[in-house]
């Protein structure tokens, strides 16, 4: 489970959608809310979800960074989500979560971008430039105001009887897609990697029985290192942790292995199996195509594949499930009246 804190000055629509993507699965929770407004509208929402929020004026955030760097420390924060979070973030706590800071932003960047481009200001600017779309963009924090790494871009069209308010309406609605998918991205490169199981261990671990094959020699082509920084997705500094890399000699990818089982939707692959097995055929085979999918998917860090592959080989497996059921109720009372 990755822990992340929302900071938030504002009504937090955001926040209150991040911790209703995520906090009923097991893989990234939202644990901490912080603001730097005493009567925010997030304050409450962010309570009834049960989720630890608390105000520090902006004297600490300014003068005491290390007080909020504590209250993370001990919350286990790994990632930090600035949801409409108006206060200036100092040195050190972007030090800190150097790479693991994401913004969201209500405007294609760098486009509308930098001091004073906030909420309205924004939405009002695009119009007037009769632009003619817009969008919302979640990029990784760093020193320069809203001009860190790219991570997810969403695009919405002004038309031309768009106000202010009808665009914020509509780039709220990317915001809610596209955050939860730039957090998803960021956890899955920085979480410290696990080697891949093979297939053997796979079955082993499904069927509950030990695996006996002896261990894989070690393969030069993969360097285990110490804990050292990976460079992640975006290229920025992942949190220290033991990496494995494949070497330029390696004979096919050399993709960064950052990426881990950590986050990865669930492969289906044993009820595939089954499904292939005990019910119907061509169904349950395509089941296994979808599931051996989800982790090659995973590990190019294609989380949508991923899931993509991880849902349709749930749908194939209730096909093949169905499927097998009608048949045989169909084939049992044949065969009983001797047509078969
Ligand atoms: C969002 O539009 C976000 O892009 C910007 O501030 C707004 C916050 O909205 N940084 P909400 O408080 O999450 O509704």
């Amino acid at each position: 489970m990755t822990n992340i804190a929302v900071f938030a000055s504002g009504t937090g629509s955001n926040a209150v959608n991040l911790v209703k993507a995520f906090n009923s699965g097991n893989r990234i929770h939202v644990a901490l809310c912080l603001t730097d407004k005493e009567n925010a509208p997030v304050i409450e929402k962010m309570k009834d979800l049960g989720v630890e929020t608390i105000f520090f004026p902006r004297s600490v955030w300014k003068e005491e960074p290390q007080v909020i760097l504590d209250i993370l420390r001990s919350h286990d924060i790994s990632v930090i989500a600035l949801a409409g979070f108006l206060c200036f973030l100092s040195d050190e706590i972007v030090n800190a979560y150097e790479g693991k800071i994401l913004n969201i932003h209500p405007s294609l960047l760098p486009a509308y971008g930098g001091k004073g481009m906030h909420g309205a200001n924004v939405h009002k600017a695009v119009i007037e430039a009769g632009d003619l779309k817009s969008g919302a963009t979640v990029h990784i924090v760093t020193s320069e105001i809203d001009a860190g790494p790219i991570v997810v871009q969403k695009e919405v069209a002004v038309l031309p009887d768009d106000t202010p308010e009808s665009l914020e309406a509509k780039v709220h609605e990317v915001e809610y897609q596209a955050f939860p998918e730039a957090i998803m991205k960021i956890v899955a490169s920085l979480t410290p990697p696990a080697i891949p199981k093979s297939v053997d261990d796979a079955w082993a671990e499904a069927l509950g029985v030990p695996n006996n094959v002896p261990p894989i020699p070690k393969n030069d082509n993969i360097n285990q290192t110490g804990p050292t920084s990976p460079t992640s997705l975006t290229g920025q500094t992942a949190p220290t942790g033991p990496t494995a890399s494949i070497s330029p000699t390696a004979p096919t990818s050399t993709t960064s292995m950052a990426l881990t089982k950590e986050g990865m939707p669930p492969t289906y692959l044993v009820w595939s199996v089954i499904m292939t097995i005990l019910c119907c055929t061509i169904p349950g085979i395509v089941a296994i195509i979808n599931s051996a999918q989800v982790s090659s998917k995973f590990y190019q860090g294609d989380i949508e594949g991923a899931s993509r592959a991880s849902r349709n080989a749930e749908i194939w497996i209730i096909v093949s499930f169905v499927l097998g059921v009608i048949s045989n109720t169909l084939y049992i009372p044949l065969a009983l009246a001797g047509l078969f």
